[in-house]
């Protein structure tokens, strides 16, 4: 990627999946204060993004202006306020007429947005795709890409176009991250009442092919946490964090965080799992084997190790075993095998390891020789 950011998958907080379009900049100080207070910024969370609806009319030279009943203080004292607790300022546009939400998008107006947000201190742009017509997706994209490069701040720049155009095949060169799917909704499995929010299950099943697509500074985007939001139980979160970690995705909060619970902070909070997700050699996981509702995912770490994720999708609980094979390792060797839920060193194994996993549930495993 051109700007030389994100070099381990972002992490932050989105204000989309808890509050949709009720943002202002209440909220959002909230958030940032909560990411501070909570932890969070400790366990690595550092952008603070405001989603769609923060925007107004552009002014008489068409420069963009958030609506000053939600932002009275404007985007630069608010960027201002993030900063100065230690994280990261992030905001959102769509490369169309009008955002998703029917707000003033950026097409026609790139550089001069982009020259705005550098001058409000935006460290991160997502980038949606409603009303963009017969636009070109890459071609777009591109152009917002260099007009950001040509704002001269540097700006981590996230491609929201739900994979339709494979931006995985293109976009490494231009974002430095890129959602491979619609929007995800707070549940196990299924769509959405809406007819385009998709359960858990449906996106983990569009991430298995696209791992040789990540790597450090241009990263595969599943879209953003769930974790916290009441649809799903504590195991159903625990394998969905799990999931995002072994894709190497950008883990984006997507609840309140003033108002988490000590469950949802032991998950979106889990150092370990994070440090998979983190890996510096940026590798994504493969599904390794698959028999019915129990896969067994995998993904190298730096130092020779292996991040496993033994995984029931299942409404019965089962035994996963993951094998040297699968790993890619000799048969003989010994290694030492870690719990990343229970916070436990299992005794060393050669050959497999096996696991009860429950039903929705995961078994997540560092192995390391
Ligand atoms: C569609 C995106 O996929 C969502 O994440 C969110 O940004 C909404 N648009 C906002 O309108």
């Amino acid at each position: 990627t051109p700007n030389g950011l994100a070099l381990t998958p972002p992490m932050g907080w989105n204000s989309w999946n808890k509050f949709a379009c009720n943002v202002n900049e209440k909220l959002i100080r909230s958030a940032a204060d909560a990411m501070v207070s909570s932890g969070m910024k400790d366990a690595g969370y550092t952008y603070v993004v405001i989603d769609d609806c923060w925007q107004g009319a552009r002014d008489a030279s068409g420069n963009i202006q958030p609506d000053a009943s939600k932002f009275p203080s404007g985007m630069k004292a608010l960027g201002d306020y993030i900063h100065s607790k230690g994280l990261k300022f992030g905001i959102y546009s769509d490369a169309g007429t009008k955002t998703c939400g029917g707000f003033p998008a950026s097409r026609g107006h790139e550089f001069q947005d982009a020259k705005q947000y550098a001058a409000w201190g935006v460290d991160y742009l997502k980038y949606d795709w409603c009303n963009t017509d017969t636009q070109d997706a890459q071609s777009s994209y591109l152009t917002m890409s260099q007009a950001l490069q040509a704002s001269g701040r540097p700006i981590v720049f996230s491609l929201c176009e739900w994979g339709n155009s494979k931006p995985w095949l293109w976009a490494r060169n231009i974002g430095n991250l890129w959602r491979t799917t619609g929007d995800i909704f707070d549940g196990w499995d299924g769509m959405h009442p809406n007819g385009y929010s998709m359960g858990l299950l449906k996106i983990v099943d569009m991430q298995a092919e696209l791992a040789p697509y990540a790597g450090p500074g241009h990263w595969n985007d599943p879209d953003m946490l769930e974790v916290g939001n009441g649809g799903m139980t504590d195991s159903e979160y625990r394998a969905h964090f799990s999931l995002w970690a072994m894709f190497a995705a950008p883990l984006i909060a997507g609840n309140d965080l003033a108002a988490m619970n000590a469950a949802t902070k032991a998950i979106l909070m889990n150092k370990e799992v994070i440090a998979v997700d983190q890996d510096p050699l940026g590798i994504a996981a493969s599904r390794v084997w698959k028999d019915g509702d129990a896969e067994v995912w995998t993904r190298p770490l730096k130092g020779g190790g292996r991040a496993v994720l033994l995984f029931n999708r299942g409404n019965d609980a089962r035994k996963i075993a993951v094998t040297w094979e699968q790993l890619q390792y000799p048969a003989g060797l010994s290694a030492a095998v870690r719990d990343l839920w229970q916070h436990k060193t299992l005794a060393p194994a050669k050959g497999q390891v096996s696991a009860e996993v429950g039903r929705h549930a995961v078994v997540m495993l560092t192995i390391k020789p």
